[in-house]
């Protein structure tokens, strides 16, 4: 496989990096998960707390990504800053999402923001989250609470983070080291009901908004008597939702690893390689699963072009992310000569950030002091932003 050059991709095609709002800004007071993060008898490790401070150093983060040379911001707008309390909107938090899309603009950023990554306002989730009967039409008051942001220059826009995940966790998974259970039936349809609602009603009001959202897809691989299982396997977990994708104009493919599968008396049942090389989250570590992840999903979704919208590895050894990412590239670009329609790659993540009830998976290009919230980039993030292809 040849080196990796700002050449290797073709000009336009979208490079950068994503974050996400609870993740990183740090003190989301009206969200779910704060709520579950600070109880008494809370099941989370480590909470959130200031976060890296995302919220107010968030152009700082800018100017970071685009000193490297960067051309695209994936990021998060928190539903429980717009909308803290029942039917009150923040006005302030609008135009504070708002400024960061006019800066990004300003550094030569497109802004990608994400509506919804895990987190509810507290208020919406105490009083039933997704299984509220009127829980489509709230989110779509929040998103037109948002225009003001929308209006301000994105170009692309992610419904919803891993509705896959969404409905995994209300399945009450905590450990998806083994493989992922099956997603719960009914936030897995008010997940497609709501992003089909979403993406209708921002086509209405925000015509040359491009929407999609982001899947996390596994590259599954059966071993030889587990072939015939795999299709019932993944179509709950995934495929379901690489299908409804056929509406939008662009879907994001979130890959990190693989998942084996054997069959277990008749059951696919995921299993890691023995031997294998595990990062900091307990994945195996194996690059190539970004290229058997947008094969499978293009094999999916037809025509619609992918954008790798998350993509990394939490390790403490930079050296080890740029050879890790330099592999996932290669898979990437062969994908891309076999004929997958691939726009874009965005890196998980920018910064060492929250990683969901713990702080010690570094997935950043950037290391984050988390006494002083000093910022220190790490080797990647020049070099991943040198490879960043001629702007379209
Ligand atoms: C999520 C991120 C998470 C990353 C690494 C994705 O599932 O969208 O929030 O930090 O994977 O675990």
């Amino acid at each position: 496989m040849t080196a990796l050059s700002s050449d290797t991709f073709p000009p336009g095609f979208l490079w950068g990096t994503s974050i996400g709002a609870h993740q990183s800004e740090g003190n989301n007071l009206a969200s779910d998960w704060w709520a579950l993060e600070t109880a008494a008898d809370s099941p989370i490790a480590q909470p959130s707390g200031d976060a890296v401070d995302g919220y107010h150093r968030w152009n700082e983060d800018l100017e970071l990504a685009a000193g490297a040379g960067m051309h695209d911001f994936r990021f998060g707008i928190e539903w429980s800053r717009i909308e803290p309390a029942d039917g009150r909107l923040s006005v302030a938090n609008v135009q504070h999402y708002r400024r960061i899309v006019q800066r990004a603009d300003e550094l030569g950023l497109r802004p990608l923001p994400t509506l919804h990554h895990f987190t509810l306002p507290m208020w919406f989730s105490r009083s039933g989250g997704w299984r509220r009967p009127d829980a489509i039409d709230r989110f779509l008051r929040y998103v037109d609470a948002v225009a003001p942001v929308l209006e301000c220059g994105v170009e692309r826009i992610e419904t919803i983070n891993e509705p896959n995940i969404v409905a995994v966790l209300a399945a009450g998974a905590t450990d998806l080291s083994a493989g992922l259970p099956v997603p719960d039936r009914q936030i897995s349809a008010v997940m497609l009901e709501l992003h089909d609602a979403t993406r209708q009603h921002l086509k209405r009001n925000h015509p040359s908004v491009l929407t999609g959202w982001g899947v996390s897809v596994q590259d599954y691989q059966p071993d030889p008597d587990a072939q015939s299982l795999v299709a019932d396997y993944v179509h709950p977990r995934d495929e379901v939702f690489l299908q409804a994708s056929r509406g939008d104009d662009w879907v994001g493919v979130q890959a990190y690893t693989r998942g084996r599968i054997k069959n277990s008396d008749g059951h696919a049942q995921v299993y890691l390689t023995p031997g294998a090389t595990l990062t900091q989250t307990g994945w195996e570590s194996y690059p190539d699963a970004l290229g058997g992840a947008v094969r499978r999903a293009a094999r999916v979704v037809g025509d619609v072009p992918i954008i790798v919208t998350e993509n990394g590895i939490a390790t403490a050894d930079d050296d080890e992310r740029i050879r890790f990412t330099t592999q996932a590239l290669q898979a990437l670009r062969a994908a891309m000569d076999d004929g997958v329609d691939v726009r874009g790659y965005l890196h998980w993540s920018l910064l060492d950030n929250y990683e969901w009830g713990r702080w010690e998976p570094t997935f950043g290009l950037v290391a984050v002091d988390r006494a002083t919230f000093a910022r220190h980039p790490k080797p990647s993030l020049a070099w991943l932003g040198a490879l960043a292809p001629t702007p379209g």
